[in-house]
């Protein structure tokens, strides 16, 4: 899953009817929460806020107006802990001005690191898990003097039935599994995140309907690895097929996932199912047979290429996009040059590339690192400029073709133009008037593209 950067997660400030949480002085507890990292971590802030609401808290924008400030991390790479790492510094000053205020990690980064955490940030009055939410008033009352620390996995937890504070607009992410069970060798995820399960398909289809029934018009379905979706007898096929027959909602995405998960029932229902939109994000890693066998992916790339074909063929113009590790230790000359070439022959509407970042716990931790930092920088601009010219070809070529775009609002440039996405999941803008409401579906012809963005005209 792409990392999206910071995001501040601001619940919506209605008013709650529950038992409120007092601080000193009177009023009610407020929590400030930054979130870091995948759409996973968004989605996991969403359930943090309910979490919390529910037991009385009050949520703030600003950390200087919080009493209680929770940090939401990611693990994936070291540069993602870093900024955590500096962020805390920062707030730590805050903390120092006001002792009373409580600070908290929460998320992959809580799980990976708890022991060095509070040996390096022994300020933290609070580290929780991913699968510790449900506790997490509790755990915030209960620190004081001692930081509250837990990180405890669980093979259940799932959070049904646990409504996630979704952010207003047209488009909601329902987690449907969390975990992963492929211990890719490269990937912290299954240590900080357990053992995958799914939610049951009951749940995720009432979530989806009372999302329709508050005006949501798109669902993105979301895991770690978002196919590999088991609850009983109901696989990810039928999961697609019984949250497509919910009335109101237009448009079906999911992501991650993985190719090996990647069966011919779900290509079957992405072909004939016409809410199920022709995007999908399959991340690759590499293009060459030495490299995927060594992270432990469990495919090749003949039966990626093989998938690919697949897919194009069911699905009339899919676009795809992946994830690429350049630098993975024992990555020669040739094998990255294999993944331009897998790259080429792909042609993805874009790419999400990192450098290799050795993690602790992994299966390729004791590898270490082979490519030096230079390297992996010059293959990954070499990449990035590859995979920007082929983005901006693909995109021209739609140039002059007309889409049905999903309207999200005002563009965020340009005066008067709106915005919206195409079913490949492309960034429209247009000129708006007044009758173009959000939510509503129009037809744009395009007529201009960059390599991350089309503009277009109403039709
Ligand atoms: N180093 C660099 N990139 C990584 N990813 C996962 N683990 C690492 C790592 N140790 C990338 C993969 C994955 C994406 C979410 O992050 O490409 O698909
Ligand atoms: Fe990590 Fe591999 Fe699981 Fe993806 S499938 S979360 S890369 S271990």
């Amino acid at each position: 899953m792409a990392d999206t950067g910071v995001n501040k997660q601001q619940s919506r400030s209605e008013a709650v009817g529950r038992a409120k949480v007092a601080v000193a002085g009177g009023g009610r507890a407020r929590v400030y929460l930054e979130t870091y990292g995948c759409q996973m971590n968004i989605a996991d802030s969403q359930l943090v806020n309910a979490v919390l609401r529910r037991a009385g808290y009050g949520s703030v924008d600003k950390p200087e107006e919080a009493d209680v400030i929770l940090i939401n991390t990611c693990a994936i790479r070291e540069h993602a802990e870093e900024r955590v790492i500096g962020r805390l510094s920062d707030l730590a000053r805050l903390k120092h001005s006001r002792p009373e205020v409580k600070l908290g990690l929460l998320g992959c980064m809580a799980q990976h690191n708890r022991a060095s955490l509070i040996a390096k940030a022994p300020w933290l009055d609070l580290v929780a898990g991913p699968d510790t939410y449900r506790r997490l008033p509790e755990l915030i009352g209960r620190s004081g003097y001692d930081p509250a620390v837990d990180v405890r996995l669980s093979r259940e937890e799932t959070y049904a039935g646990l409504s996630p504070d979704y952010e207003a607009g047209v488009r909601a992410y329902v987690t449907i599994m969390r975990g992963c069970d492929k211990f890719c060798a490269f990937c912290v995820v299954p240590y900080v995140r357990g053992r995958e399960r799914s939610v049951p398909a009951e749940n995720i289809v009432r979530e989806v309907e009372a999302l329709a029934a508050r005006g949501f018009k798109e669902i993105v379905l979301l895991g770690q690895t978002v196919n590999a979706y088991r609850a009983g007898d109901v696989d990810f096929a039928a999961l697609l097929r019984n949250v497509a027959a919910v009335e109101g909602i237009e448009r079906i995405r999911f992501t991650s996932p993985h190719p090996s998960d990647m069966s011919t029932p779900a290509i079957e229902v992405m072909a004939s199912e016409p809410k199920i939109q022709p995007y999908l994000h399959l991340p690759v890693q590499s293009g060459s047979d030495r490299l995927l066998a060594a992270m432990e992916r469990g495919y090749t790339v003949r039966g990626y290429l093989d998938l690919v074909g697949r897919l194009r063929s069911a699905i009339p113009g899919l676009a795809l996009s992946t994830d690429i590790i350049v630098g993975f230790h024992g990555e020669t000359k040739n094998d990255f040059q294999a993944t331009l070439d897998l790259m080429r022959t792909v042609r993805y509407d874009s790419a999400f590339s990192f450098k290799y970042s050795v993690r602790e716990h992994t299966r390729a931790y004791r590898l270490g690192d082979s490519v030096s930092e230079e390297e992996k920088g010059r293959r990954l601009s070499e990449l990035i400029a590859m995979q920007e010219k082929i983005s901006l070809e693909r995109n021209r070529e739609l140039i002059g073709q007309t889409f049905p775009v999903l309207v999200e609002g005002p563009a965020r440039r340009g005066e008067g133009r709106m915005m919206g996405k195409t079913p490949q999941f492309k960034t429209v803008t247009f000129p708006g008037h007044d009758n173009i409401a959000t939510g509503t579906t129009i037809n744009a012809r395009i007529d201009a593209a960059t390599g991350h963005s089309l503009s277009g005209v109403t039709v």
